[in-house]
């Protein structure tokens, strides 16, 4: 049994991308609407749409969007607005996975007519919008068969409905377990500079009326030496060959004190954020963004303070306990558990 979602970050209606702008939630609900594969590239780079799967999404509609445009301007630079697209962020997988399925199709149909190539790019990236939201479904259910009843789990940053197609990786799985009633509490980091926990997690649990209780990220460890955590259940950005985990910055920190403690941690996400290409965490580039989403106004112009802001961190896979992906469940991942996953 599953409990649905009713929140959708992404549409796409009459050849418009729509979508919700996170970066005005919960104080208003805007669409921002994309008619060409810039916009959706921006909309990647501001954080309008943020999430693996959904940055995978909005890309695949992208490159329909760009193949529309080079249709309509023999000028325009098909392969450098590709390139674009796929650098608009760098660490999540999902964004070059969905690329990559675009253009395997653009290579695959040479000799197709432009409506009918504009045809397979708009289905494949509806199948891949669709195909999201069952994996969503299919990691909540093998999620939630992990979690005892009466768990207290801890998330942190969004991996729900608004990082994905509408149900959520880690927030699937927490969907599902509360549908079957097994937790007891839900906590959340607020997860800065962008408190994606406190802006995006609390918002969406709020609004399907699952509890949450917010935590500030120092607050972790209070939480976990009370004995207060089950479970920390995270979604991934991207899971090397090895099994390490690469996620918003301070997964790593909730790991290690996990492992402090005795406490499990669930990491689910899709077949399409495992990049079995690269073997190991420290390959992986960790997106830095700008020091001013730290500093804010209070320090603009100071040359004496100044802020690091890398997005994502590395846990290590000896630190995970299991990761959840649509096909099921790896217990203590390794190469071998990974690889088998594929074969
Ligand atoms: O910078 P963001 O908001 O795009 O980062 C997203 C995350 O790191 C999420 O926590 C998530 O686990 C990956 S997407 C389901």
């Amino acid at each position: 049994m599953s409990f649905h979602s009713t929140v959708s970050p992404i549409r796409f209606e009459n050849n418009q991308l729509k979508l919700l702008d996170q970066r005005y939630l919960p104080a208003r609900l805007d669409d921002l609407v994309c008619d060409t594969l810039e916009q959706a590239a921006q909309a990647i780079t501001d954080l309008v749409v943020r999430g693996a799967p959904a940055i995978g999404i909005t890309a695949a509609y992208g490159v329909y969007l760009g193949y529309l445009q080079a249709q309509q301007d023999v000028t325009y630079d098909f392969e450098q607005a590709l390139t674009r697209l796929r650098n608009a962020r760098p660490t999540a997988v999902n964004l070059a996975w969905a690329v990559q399925q675009q253009q395997q199709l653009l290579t695959k149909n040479v000799g197709l007519s432009p409506a009918a190539m504009a045809e397979k790019l708009l289905d494949n990236a509806q199948a891949i919008h669709q195909q999201d939201l069952q994996d969503n479904i299919a990691m909540g259910d093998f999620g939630a068969a992990l979690i005892e009843a009466g768990s207290r789990v801890l998330t942190h940053c969004n991996a729900g409905a608004l990082a994905t197609a509408g149900y959520g990786t880690a927030l699937g799985v927490i969907r599902s377990a509360w549908s079957q009633q097994r937790l007891e509490r839900v906590y959340a980091s607020e997860t800065r500079p962008w408190l994606q926990g406190l802006r995006l997690t609390a918002w969406e649990l709020a609004h399907d009326e699952i509890p949450v209780t917010l935590i500030v990220e120092g607050a972790a460890s209070s939480l976990f030496a009370l004995q207060m955590i089950d479970w920390v259940i995270v979604g991934a950005d991207r899971i090397c060959a090895n099994g390490d985990v690469v996620n918003k910055v301070g997964t790593a920190n909730l790991a290690i004190l996990a492992r402090h403690y005795g406490v499990k941690v669930m990491v689910a996400a899709p077949l399409n954020t495992i990049d079995m290409a690269t073997e190991s965490g420290d390959l992986v580039e960790i997106e830095t963004r700008a020091a001013s989403e730290i500093l804010a106004q209070n320090y603009a112009g100071n040359d004496y303070v100044s802020a690091w802001n890398p997005v994502f961190d590395v846990t290590p896979a000896a630190l995970v306990s299991a990761i959840v992906t649509e096909k099921g469940v790896v217990l203590q991942p390794d190469s071998a558990k990974m690889q088998a996953l594929f074969d």
